[in-house]
């Protein structure tokens, strides 16, 4: 009998510096004890539990059917980058053209190539700490280094101007910024993107603007650093369908940027996808020109859930919680818990029956806090506060 041989995997060394997110671990430990026949209120994925706008469901499924089941053009279709263009021109108050815009499976694309098509070992780039751990892991990735913002709960989570402007030089590339804010809900106020603005100057430093959360703000309204004086050609505008108009599944986002380097991710995009779903683009245009009532009804929902789950989880023993003005994320501080977050995050799961994240998964400043999504029924968020609530009272 031929002798087994047994073939060693070699990776390539780039493979440990890439990073995950925690999200979908916690989701496959909490799913193997529902298994186990427990009952877990989930609170650690990011996704609205809304179903997809009838409209829009449509309009994709009636583009399967008129054929839109082909490749298309890598940056996405004509009628969409136009669509695109029109949005970003009216909600951010920048003219934008076609040529400018980038079509992607997911708003992750934009980050993925922005990093791949910027940043050459041993680069510095400056990202946002807690933060959504997909920077870090692409910076890392491609051997770029790693320079972490610290956004602290006494500024209500938005930067440090001047602890940014220390931060950067010669090496800075790209600077990432991220409002409304995932973990924390911080939103950036128009005044606060006008002294980034000046901190960075005329510094030749590009800046990821990722905007996913733009239409989900709760308190003032949402300004873009692309709007800038100055910027409209240093800033790669990151949104897309996921999150506004309860897209996940679709996979379909966008960047806005100088028609010379928008080029150059559509041809990480003829490398790597092709192209975005056809159908999913038709249905795109439908979201953006459409009836919006169902944004504003996300919206308002969220708002609701917001005030109830922080309101609830002031009155939990070793907790407080600012309120977020953004997004769909609460980020309670748990340091009166004495607790650290990894282990009250495991804890909870385990025998609180309730899923969230440790703050820590969005890295090292996240300690002493722990991440709840709200994107989960009013009743269900309810019973979690209950449970939390009981297991606290008895355990710390
Ligand atoms: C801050 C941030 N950026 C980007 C994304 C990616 O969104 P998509 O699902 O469209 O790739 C997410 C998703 O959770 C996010 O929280």
């Amino acid at each position: 009998m031929p002798k087994a041989i047994q073939f060693e995997l070699r990776l390539a060394e780039r493979m440990a510096r890439l990073g995950t997110e925690t999200a979908f671990e916690v989701l496959n430990r909490a799913r193997a004890l529902e298994r186990q026949g427990k009952d877990i209120i989930h609170l650690e994925i990011g996704e609205p539990d809304f179903d997809t706008p009838e409209n829009i469901i449509d309009a994709g499924a009636d583009a399967l059917r008129a054929g839109w089941t082909h490749y298309g053009p890598s940056a996405g279709l004509p009628d969409l980058r136009e669509a695109i263009a029109e949005e970003v021109s009216r909600s951010r108050g920048v003219h934008v053209t076609p040529d400018e815009v980038v079509v992607v499976p997911g708003g992750k694309p934009v980050i993925f190539f922005s990093i791949l098509a910027l940043i050459d070992e041993g680069d510095e780039v400056i990202y946002p700490n807690p933060g959504f751990p997909i920077y870090e892991s692409m910076i890392r990735y491609v051997g770029g280094r790693a320079v972490p913002i610290h956004l602290r709960e006494e500024r209500d989570f938005s930067l440090d101007v001047d602890e940014l402007d220390g931060m950067i030089t010669d090496r800075t590339k790209l600077i990432i910024l991220n409002s409304p804010h995932n973990p924390t809900g911080g939103v950036l106020s128009k005044r606060d993107i006008e002294q980034i603005a000046k901190a960075i100057g005329d510094r030749n430093v590009m800046v990821l603007s990722d905007e996913i959360y733009s239409r989900l703000i709760f308190e003032g309204k949402h300004h873009s650093i692309m709007a800038e004086p100055g910027f409209k050609e240093r800033t790669i505008l990151l949104d897309g369908f996921s999150k506004t108009y309860a897209m996940t599944g679709w996979r379909m986002g966008y960047g806005v940027m100088r028609a010379d380097l928008a080029a150059h991710l559509a041809r990480l995009m003829t490398n790597s996808n092709s192209c975005t779903a056809s159908f999913t683009q038709i249905a795109g245009i439908e979201a953006l020109q459409g009836d919006q009532s169902s944004v504003e009804q996300m919206r308002a929902e969220f708002q609701r859930r917001r005030d109830v789950f922080v309101a609830g989880l002031n009155r939990i023993k070793g907790f407080s919680c600012r309120t977020p003005k953004g997004a769909f994320y609460v980020f309670p501080n748990i340091s009166g818990t004495k607790w650290k977050s990894k282990e009250l995050a495991d804890a909870m799961l385990e025998h609180a029956g309730v899923a969230c994240l440790s703050g820590t998964s969005f890295g090292e400043f996240g300690e002493g806090y722990l991440r709840f999504s709200i994107a989960n029924s009013m009743e269900n968020l309810k019973v979690a506060l209950q449970r939390i609530e009981e297991w606290t009272s008895e355990h710390l």
